[in-house]
């Protein structure tokens, strides 16, 4: 991803000053690794190596008012590259992976998360994560923030190569939604409400801006999240590098119609980007 970098822990607080300087409130954690060992269970999606376990307690010492959301799901960690646990036949097994999603959503919230966002999609890991943190008395203190309408998506292509995390076989269609499909997207977000999710989002955005505004609607009180993924990000930084459009004019144009169809918070790898450009257009 031209423009985007991961960072090791050494790094992260010369990156974070002047975003935060210029008015950064929250940052999205996701972990990758390059060194920690792969397994069948995701082992290291929360032992003591995790770099976002290992992340959270410097940031919150640099940044005390600085909001730590982490992004909870296993791709990263297993060795097949899928968000959950697998029987041997290669299809999901829901409730081990339910199990070690709640666990590893704990692990972040006793390291000083302040909210926890479970992306794997799988059904029931709303409640199983509410269950987890009610039993540790974290309830209160960390908010689960659901990607709720997940869509299997071509423009999360970038991503996985950063990340790492892209499936060995196979694809996510099992547990993300069908792009065609409205419809199952408001269920995925009714049954996250009942399961007791704090926030919601729909993710990609561009592409699903009408789900968007169906979730909005149907759930006016709940804070709404839209991810402009990593594929979209490519999308806007390469057709105005080869002179389409400008780039400031066309992310304006899209953040807005973002807000428009009902979000209430974007998460975009541009932000470093917008509030520079705020900081030098005061
Ligand atoms: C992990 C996860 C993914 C993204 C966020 N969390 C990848 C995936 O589901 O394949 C995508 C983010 C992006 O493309 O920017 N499950
Ligand atoms: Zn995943």
């Amino acid at each position: 991803m031209p423009g985007i970098s991961r960072y090791g822990i050494n790094h992260l607080k010369k990156h974070l000053d002047l975003p935060v300087k210029w008015g950064l409130k929250s940052v999205l954690l996701f972990g990758v690794t390059e060194t920690l060992t792969k397994d069948e269970v995701a082992t290291n999606a929360n032992s003591k190596d995790n770099p976002v376990i290992k992340a959270i307690p410097k940031i919150k010492s640099w940044f005390p008012n600085l909001t730590i959301a982490c992004d909870v799901c296993l791709c990263a960690y297993t060795l097949h590259g899928h968000c959950g646990i697998l029987n041997s036949d290669g299809s999901i097994d829901n409730s081990a992976s339910l199990k070690r999603i709640a666990e590893v959503a704990l692990s972040y919230a006793q390291a000083g998360a302040h909210i926890v966002a479970p992306s794997d999609m799988m059904d029931g890991r709303i409640a199983a994560i509410k269950d987890i943190l009610i039993k540790n008395k974290l309830e209160n203190k960390v908010a689960v923030l659901s990607y709720a309408a997940k869509f299997a998506s071509v423009f999360y292509g970038p991503f996985r190569d950063a990340a790492k995390s892209a499936p060995s076989f196979g694809d996510r269609k099992c547990y993300q939604l069908p792009a065609g499909s409205s419809g199952l997207a408001v269920r995925a977000a009714d049954r996250d409400v009942e399961e007791g999710a704090d926030m919601l989002m729909v993710k990609p955005g561009l592409a699903y801006l009408d789900i968007l505004r169906q979730v909005k609607d149907a759930h006016p009180e709940y804070p709404l999240f839209v991810y402009q993924v990593s594929g979209e990000y490519a999308m806007i930084y390469h057709a105005a590098k080869a002179g389409a459009f400008d780039l400031q004019n066309s992310l304006n144009e899209i953040l807005i119609s973002m807000r428009r169809a009902g979000a209430d918070v974007i998460i975009t790898y541009f932000t470093p980007l917008i509030l520079e450009w705020l900081e030098t257009q005061k």
